[in-house]
Formats: structure tokens, C-alpha cells, sequence
């Protein structure tokens, strides 16, 4: 039986690495899905390829995306069961006071600041929809030890910052709309490189296992289907 059947999902990311896969899982899985990406390309080739799933492009740092993709939304199903924010970025390796002074304002705009946006713009729908979840997809990195290593110094931040504000989401909207975070693992996409031990969709079951965890589950951080300490 299908797990996702006539669910109706908001996922950013979706035109490469652990977004485009979990397209192709949650379409076989009876998913109804609109993806989120810059490149129109990749999104026009999956809506051919998958009749569930409806292209949206454009860049989650313009602000005034979010109100364009709610009425998207509301046009075509008029609520929203799962948003995932999915999209993230991760340009820096070296050490903290090294990087580019404008860097982590960049980050802070594509992996904390968008969610946040998207979140405000697509609450009323979320709020109309059927056990509405949101899940933020977080990494390994973010976590409050994981900040000892001084590696990736934007991306640990903006990460921890996401996992802070996820727990805020979840107490807020306690009862209404679940809201998590979840670690993909580290696989071999464009952000996780070609060293990663795994592989693109892995990221994508475990990205199901969260979207079918009980509804009463919420204000945690997710490894799959199992939880990790913030
Ligand atoms: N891969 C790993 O090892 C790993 C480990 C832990 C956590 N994660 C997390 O998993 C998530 C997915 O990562 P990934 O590895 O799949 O990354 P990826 O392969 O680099 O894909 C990133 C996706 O985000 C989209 N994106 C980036 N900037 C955007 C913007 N300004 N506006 C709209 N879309 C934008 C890209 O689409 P366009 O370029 O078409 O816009 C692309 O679809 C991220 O949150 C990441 O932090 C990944």
C-alpha cells in the first residue's frame, strides 16, 4: 500500500540531490508534490515525468515568493498537508573569522531565513490541511557539540539556528501543525561532495520515515526514524 497517497506536499529543493529524490519516492508513493527550485529545467522534466508533481521556480531568498506559492497552493489543492524545506546551501570550509564577511548573512537567508518566510506565507493552508506537518531538514553538523568543530563555521549556524527555531515552530503550533527537523546523512550530492559514504536516496527514505512518523510527534530532530539529541 502507498504511504503517502493524495498528500499534498510544498518541497523545496526539489531539482537536485535529496530533494529531487525525494520526488521520485514520495510520487511512487501516491504523493502530490510542488517543487521548489531556481533551475525551470530540471522541475519542467520531473512535472513530465511525474503527473502528481507541478514545477514552481524561483529563488526562496526573494521574500515575496512565499505569497505567490500560497496562492499556487490554494489554487490547486486550497491546503497543504507537508511543507519541507529542504533547500539549503554550504560554501565554506575553512575557519570562522577567515570567511567572507557577507557569507553568513547568505546562508542565514537560504537555510533559516526563507524557512521562516515560508512557514508565515504557508501557514493558512498548512492550517486547512490534514495532519499538517513541517519538517525542516537540518544536518548532523548543527547540532550544539557538533559546533566544537570549527569546519563549515556558516553552515553549523545557520543549522543550530534552523534547529532552534524549529522547536520554537513546534511549541507555537502545538496540536495544530507538527513541526520537526530531520538529518538526511551525509551523501554524495553537489553540497555533501563526492566523499560522502551515501548516496541520494538514502536521504530520500529517511525523509519518508519522517513524513509518516505519528502525528503527535513534533519538537524532535530525526535521523530517519530515529531521534537525535539537538
Ligand atoms: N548532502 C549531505 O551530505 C547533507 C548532509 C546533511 C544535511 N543535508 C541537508 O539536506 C538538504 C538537501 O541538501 P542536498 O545535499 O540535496 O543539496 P544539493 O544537492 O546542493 O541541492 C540543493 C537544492 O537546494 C536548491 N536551492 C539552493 N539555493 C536555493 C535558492 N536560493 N532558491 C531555491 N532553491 C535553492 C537547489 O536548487 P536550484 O539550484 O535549482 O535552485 C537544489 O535543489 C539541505 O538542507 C542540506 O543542508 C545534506
Amino acid at each position: 500500500m502507498q504511504k503517502l497517497t493524495g498528500r499534498r506536499i510544498v518541497l523545496t529543493g526539489a531539482s537536485r540531490g535529496v530533494g529531487f529524490e525525494t520526488v521520485k519516492l514520495f510520487s511512487a508513493e501516491g504523493a502530490e508534490i510542488i517543487g521548489v527550485a531556481r533551475d525551470a529545467a530540471k522541475l519542467t522534466a520531473l512535472a513530465a515525468e511525474y503527473a502528481g508533481f507541478q514545477g514552481f521556480a524561483g529563488d526562496i531568498t526573494d521574500k515575496n515568493l512565499g505569497a505567490a506559492l500560497a496562492k499556487a497552493v490554494a489554487a490547486r489543492w486550497g491546503a497543504c498537508d507537508l511543507l519541507i524545506n529542504n533547500a539549503a546551501v554550504q560554501q565554506w570550509n575553512k575557519g570562522f573569522h577567515a570567511e567572507p564577511l557577507d557569507l553568513l548573512e547568505e546562508h542565514f537567508r537560504i537555510n533559516v531565513l526563507a524557512a521562516h518566510w515560508l512557514t508565515h506565507a504557508l501557514l493558512p493552508m498548512l492550517l486547512r490541511g490534514r495532519e499538517p506537518r513541517i519538517i525542516n531538514v537540518t544536518s548532523g553538523a548543527g547540532t550544539f557539540s557538533a559546533l566544537q568543530d570549527p569546519s563549515m563555521p556558516a553552515y553549523r549556524l545557520t543549522k543550530f539556528a534552523l534547529n532552534g527555531m524549529s522547536i520554537l515552530y513546534a511549541g507555537d503550533l502545538k496540536g495544530k501543525v507538527a513541526v520537526n527537523v530531520m538529518d538526511p546523512g551525509w551523501l554524495k550530492t553537489d553540497l555533501g561532495g563526492p566523499n560522502a559514504p551515501g548516496e541520494p536516496p538514502d536521504g530520500a527514505v529517511r525523509m519518508l520515515q519522517v513524513a509518516t512518523l505519528p502525528f503527535e510527534a513534533s519538537g524532535k530532530f530525526w535521523y530517519g526514524d530515529t531521534e537525535n539529541a539537538f
